[in-house]
């Protein structure tokens, strides 16, 4: 067998144990699903109440903790990492996909508001990778993966969120040049559109955001662990400080896509 054939029949690989936070609910309890049924142990963290996603997973076989999490508070990450040093004794992974929207325009954003967004979407992800690096480095290097937004990548009316998830674009690309001699990579994910509870009540933004979409439709929670599993696994290893976007083409093509739609078909 050539040396290359070899190596794309090698195994997919993950960490032994990976925490995600704002696992409770969406796209986090979804990764951490996914990551249970490929043999790892997730920490699941979240404000809200983890004990369900631990039930589910430990019911289909897997390995889960629940840890109490607010991503804010620095000294809750301490405890939460030294939960896991504890009990596990190992960390190769971290998934920082906890996070707030507010839908308010500029001169709607109150002082609260920003500061709130900011310190959940920005701060935590920051205070978590400071807590966890440690002892990622000490585990042999791991993966870290910050849940951004297309809002972090492109204008968006919303000036905190996408404030906060441009911020985090760039603490990635930071953290992935400081962590780099540790073995630990640091990528951002930017989903487009995805249907939980943090669009709810957004029924008319959506429909018409919709119109823009080159796929057609909204992602779905699974298409973005797609690419979760994938920064995760040994399958990226030559991979950080980049950044994945699962849109369905909303950032590339959207304005044109929708700009050709409209016109009717008066291209010409
Ligand atoms: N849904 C989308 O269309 C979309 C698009 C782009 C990016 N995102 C991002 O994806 C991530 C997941 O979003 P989702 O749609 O699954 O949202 P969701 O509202 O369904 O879940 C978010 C989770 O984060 C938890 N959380 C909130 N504040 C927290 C805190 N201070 N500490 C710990 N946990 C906290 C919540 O309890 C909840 O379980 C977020 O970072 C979000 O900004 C979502």
């Amino acid at each position: 067998m050539s040396d290359s054939a070899a190596e794309s029949q090698e195994a997919i690989r993950y960490p032994d144990v990976v925490l995600v936070t704002g696992a409770a609910n969406g796209m986090g309890a979804q990764h951490a699903r996914a990551l249970a049924a490929r043999g790892v142990h997730i920490c699941v963290a979240d404000l809200a109440e983890p004990d369900d996603v631990v039930a589910e997973i430990v019911a289909a076989g897997g390995s889960a903790s629940a840890h109490s999490l607010d991503v804010t508070d620095p000294l809750q990450w301490e405890r939460v990492i030294g939960q896991i040093r504890e009990q596990r004794g190992r960390l190769g992974g971290l998934v920082n996909n906890a996070g707030i929207s507010r839908r308010l325009e500029f001169m709607d954003t109150t002082h609260e508001v920003w500061e709130q967004v900011l310190r959940v979407n920005l701060s935590g992800p920051f205070y978590g990778m400071r807590a966890a690096a440690p002892l990622i480095r000490d585990s042999g290097g791991g993966s870290i993966v910050n849940i951004s937004s297309i809002s972090g990548q492109i204008g968006y009316f919303s000036p905190a969120y996408s404030s906060s998830k441009w911020g985090l674009t760039g603490l990635s690309k930071s953290a992935a040049g400081n962590f780099a001699a540790w073995g630990i990579r640091v990528n951002s994910v930017h989903p487009g559109l995805v249907g939980t509870a943090l669009l709810g009540g957004a029924d008319a933004f959506v429909e018409s955001a919709m119109r823009s979409i080159p796929a057609g439709r909204m992602g779905t929670p699974e298409e973005i662990t797609d690419a979760v599993l994938f920064l995760l696994s040994n399958r990226s290893t030559y991979l950080t400080g980049s950044e994945i976007t699962v849109d369905g083409g909303l950032v590339s093509n959207g304005l044109y896509h929708r700009i050709v739609a409209e016109s009717g078909g008066e291209l010409g």
